[in-house]
């Protein structure tokens, strides 16, 4: 299929412009992002690396693995060791691979919950999501907390519910966790049949069929495997399964056709109501049944809202894109930084000039060595399109949330939230002679949103820089690579705080958010702090402390992230 899809499309670039109009829309339609969420070991690994099987660019499995294993490889950053240590995916890129004609990009993202930040800054940039969960276990606090982040996006989901190769939850108890949970419908696409080591295989409801489980080798791609209809081969089936197991399965189907949400497209884009599967990623079971219907009926690449409220459209005629990650020193010899953009509308082409949202109008940046993730190749990226995401060399241009354009006006996309820091740390340089590479590798760390940074108020004395984190492991990570990468030394000093409230100016007023905060007096139990745009943020010991402080000043406007102005 690829191969003649793309062949016209070369045509139709060539023959003239509105040719290539017709041949930009066709790229974009058959253009479909995921991201996966999940908790930790519920197997996103080993499904991404099914989900790449189905690709032609690669023929074997491993590739994900292959790809941790080749930033090991470099093992010459400690950062990179830890990853290795702790069996952790720190760093998240985009895999792409091309299937039946469409063109998927996986928006990968870190399992480790400490870096959920990055998630969070994925899930900006991704047009669907695959939550993935373990039949056993069922919904666990990492996948909440993302599903969270999904749904504040509306973004379509689709479940797989994995490891159905071991003992599992019934899975009418799994569906009904997402609903009363979750608050959205369930449509189970695929029915299991058995569990453990008596799991048979699906049902794949809307065609009847039966798909039995075979355990595939790990390294192949499933092969073709034994399909047989519910009612016309009913014989053969009964024949094959263990008599209770025929029998549930039949009691399944009739339960399912009279109890079950019915498919409805509309309320699977809006994200309300959630596609279910079963399989086990390991045997590549069931994967390939999701990707079917993720081709189907995924989201096309999608408009994305301007700051300013319009909408943008992938079929713009003006290039636009924005950042939604940085990543540096990947290779610590070479000192490459990469800033990913998520390509919103327009085309893409190597070495084009665009502008930049923070700088200058009529000031442009040429983008030079874009590369993107083909399997486990990195590639230099010659033309992309909506719902791409490439990387480009970032030599301190590019910074989280910033948006790249053609055209005459300005664009600029809305930044991008972040989850409210929950650890708070003095950071301190104890080497005086090091202090210029301190502050460098700081400021890096920042740009690329490692961690936060907050400074106490002056009047408190030093305004001493305090790194605001999600989980401890960031501060391992600062820690380490600042020692690594800038030959720095440096200390933290824990404050007693757990929770941060940006101060917000009041609404309808001009009154500003200090004076706001400072005609409460002075407030107890309350850390004075400003962020990276000297606004006021306050630190505190727990909710008590934060409960009692709204009921004293139920007036002061409290948030728990603020965007960058
Ligand atoms: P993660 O990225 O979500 O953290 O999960 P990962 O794919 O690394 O899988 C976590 C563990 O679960 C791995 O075992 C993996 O082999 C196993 N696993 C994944 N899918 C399935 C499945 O469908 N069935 C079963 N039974 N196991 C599955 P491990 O012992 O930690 O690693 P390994 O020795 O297999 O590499």
């Amino acid at each position: 299929g690829n191969s003649r899809i793309n062949m016209v499309l070369e045509e139709d670039a060539v023959s003239n412009t509105d040719g290539s109009v017709v041949a930009e829309k066709r790229e974009i339609e058959r253009r479909r992002n995921l991201a996966v969420i999940s908790h930790p070991d519920s197997g996103k690994t080993t499904f991404t690396e099914k989900l790449l099987l189905y690709g032609g660019a690669i023929n074997q499995a491993g590739a994900v693995r292959a790809r941790r294993n080749s930033a090991q490889k470099m093992a010459v950053s400690d950062w990179m060791k830890m990853e290795q240590e702790r069996g952790i995916s720190i760093t998240s890129t985009v895999l792409t691979f091309e299937h039946n004609g469409m063109c998927v990009n996986i928006l990968d993202t870190p399992g480790h919950n400490d870096f959920s930040e990055d998630t969070f800054r994925t899930l900006a940039a991704a047009d669907n999501v695959v939550m993935l969960m373990d039949a056993a276990k069922g919904l666990e606090p990492q996948t909440r907390k993302l599903f969270e982040v999904a749904r504040m996006r509306q973004l379509p989901l689709m479940t797989f519910v994995n490891k159905m190769d071991r003992p599992a939850m019934s899975p009418y108890e799994l569906c009904d966790q997402i609903e009363l949970e979750f608050g959205i419908q369930t449509c189970p696409m695929v029915w299991p049949i058995g569990d453990g080591e008596r799991f048979k295989g699906v049902l794949e409801r809307d065609t009847q069929l039966v798909h039995l489980f075979q355990r595939a080798e790990r390294t192949k791609k499933a092969t073709a495997q034994a399909v047989l209809h519910m009612e016309r081969d009913a014989h053969a089936l009964q024949e094959l399964l263990e008599p209770d197991l025929w029998e549930q399965l039949q009691e399944d189907h009739a339960i399912l056709s009279e109890m079950a949400h019915a498919w409805d497209l509309d309320a699977f884009l809006s994200g309300d109501l959630t596609p279910v599967f079963f399989g086990s990623a390991i045997t590549n079971f069931g994967v390939e049944l999701l990707l079917k219907y993720f081709l189907q009926y995924g989201r096309a690449p999608a408009p994305r809202e301007l700051a300013s409220g319009e909408h943008i459209e992938p079929n713009h005629s003006e290039f636009t894109g924005f950042i939604f990650k940085l990543q540096a020193n990947m290779d610590p010899k070479h000192r490459d930084r990469v800033a990913y953009m998520r390509i919103v509308s327009g085309k893409f082409s190597r070495g084009m000039k665009v502008s930049h949202s923070r700088l200058k109008a009529g000031k442009q940046l040429t983008l030079s060595r874009p590369s993107k993730l083909f399997g486990s190749d990195r590639e230099i990226v010659e033309i992309a399109y909506p719902g791409d995401v490439v990387g480009l060399a970032n030599p301190g241009a590019f910074a989280i949330g910033d948006s790249l354009y053609t055209g005459s006006s300005r664009i600029r996309f809305p930044a991008i939230p972040s989850f409210s820091p929950e650890l708070f740390a003095y950071v301190q340089n104890p080497q005086p002679g090091q202090r210029k590479n301190f502050l460098k590798g700081l400021d890096q760390l920042l740009q690329e949103g490692a961690v936060q940074m907050l400074r106490a108020r002056s009047d408190q004395g030093m305004e001493t820089p305090i790194l605001a984190a999600v989980g401890q492991l960031q501060y391992e990570v600062v820690l380490q690579r600042l020692k690594d990468e800038y030959g720095v030394d440096a200390r933290l000093e824990p404050l007693p705080y757990t929770i941060a409230r940006w101060v917000a100016p009041p609404a309808g007023s001009s009154t500003s958010a200090w004076d706001a905060l400072d005609s409460c007096g002075k407030l107890y139990n309350v850390f004075y702090a400003k962020d990276a745009y000297e606004r006021p943020v306050i630190l505190l010991k727990n909710e008590w402390n934060l409960n009692a402080l709204v009921e004293d000043h139920p007036k002061l406007e409290l948030r728990s992230f603020m965007y960058a102005p």
